[in-house]
């Protein structure tokens, strides 16, 4: 289901009711929360995301980002459709996590699947076929790491540290000029929209190259357009005006990439407001048929994204 920025990003359970009727959807597969908008689903919505799933449809939920919430009610608290399921045999829910965002433990690779024994049996037969799963070593370190204690500290941390660092960025994006209509409620992303910059700064993929050359890093938006190859033109994509942020890194590290967005966008104002137009930019990526190098170069990069 596509989700816009006029209604936040925010999923409504109706809407999606109606689409595994109407198309007949056996399996639904979300991030929750939600990477790249930041947005996630709770509450009284997550309940009725799993009495969807009763209703006869499976709902396969990530839940990578659980603990990093910013809503000031779930203060110490995560996100798990867990809370509302009642035998987790019987609901039809699968639901995945792992040590990578929530422990910030990427190296490990260990993650774990909540879901019906027979499920589980069947995935731990074909994980040992196909990798043969997690190693050992990692596995048995990471049984500490999920002492209830030790997440409840782990994860009030987090969200104090996590909820300076987004408040920080979103409070410089704002005083450079790209403020964020939906900041994120939960995640380390910020999905910002540069459809107020001059041209071609505006353009996701200009922009990223552009943060580039101020030794900073953003993810362009078309990365997430969930089906690129369908669009006959990719600078039609929905996300062509956007990038991602990340503001994980350590506040000192955040605050150098910010300053490299100032200095380009401050840049960038400055020429235009002078010529008319933004000079000294990788020249913007034409839409496919005008003659412009830079064309062929966003269809490699796309098909290899
Ligand atoms: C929604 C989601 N789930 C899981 C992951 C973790 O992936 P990995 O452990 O391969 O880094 C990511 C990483 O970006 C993610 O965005």
């Amino acid at each position: 289901m596509s989700l816009s920025k006029g209604d936040r990003y925010k999923l409504h359970i109706d809407e999606l009711k109606h689409t595994v009727k109407s198309m007949g959807i056996s399996v639904i597969v979300a991030s929750n929360p939600r990477n790249p908008t930041g947005q996630v689903i709770k509450g009284k919505e997550l309940e009725e995301l799993v009495e969807l799933g009763r209703e006869g449809t499976t709902v396969v939920l990530d839940e990578f980002y659980s603990w990093y919430q910013y809503d000031p009610e779930l203060k110490g608290k995560s996100v798990s459709a867990a809370e509302y399921i009642d035998d987790v045999n019987k609901d039809p829910f699968i639901l995945i996590d792992g040590l990578t965002k929530n422990h910030r433990l990427p190296g490990w690779r260990v993650c774990w699947v909540v879901g019906p024994k027979q499920l589980i049996k069947a995935l731990g037969q074909s994980g040992s076929y196909l990798d043969g799963g997690a190693s050992h070593p990692t596995q048995i370190a990471a049984i500490p790491l999920l002492e209830p204690k030790r997440v409840q500290q782990d994860k009030e941390a987090l969200q104090r540290c996590f909820l300076e660092k987004r408040n920080h960025a979103l409070k410089r994006l704002e005083e450079i000029g790209l403020s964020v209509d939906v900041p994120p409620q939960a995640t380390f992303y910020i999905w910002l929209d540069l459809s107020g910059l001059p041209e071609p700064l505006n353009s996701g993929l200009t922009f990223f190259e552009e943060c580039l050359k101020e030794k900073t890093i953003v993810v362009p938006g078309i990365f997430f357009d969930v089906n690129p190859s369908h669009r006959r033109n990719l600078f039609h994509s929905p996300c062509g005006h956007y990038v991602r942020l990340s503001f994980g890194p350590t506040m000192q590290e955040l605050d150098r990439g910010l300053d490299g967005i100032q200095r380009l966008v401050e840049r960038a104002r400055a020429s235009y407001a002078k010529d008319g137009h933004v000079k000294g930019t990788v020249g913007g990526y034409k839409q496919s048929g005008e003659e412009d190098k830079s064309a062929g170069r966003l269809d490699a990069r796309a098909s290899g994204s």
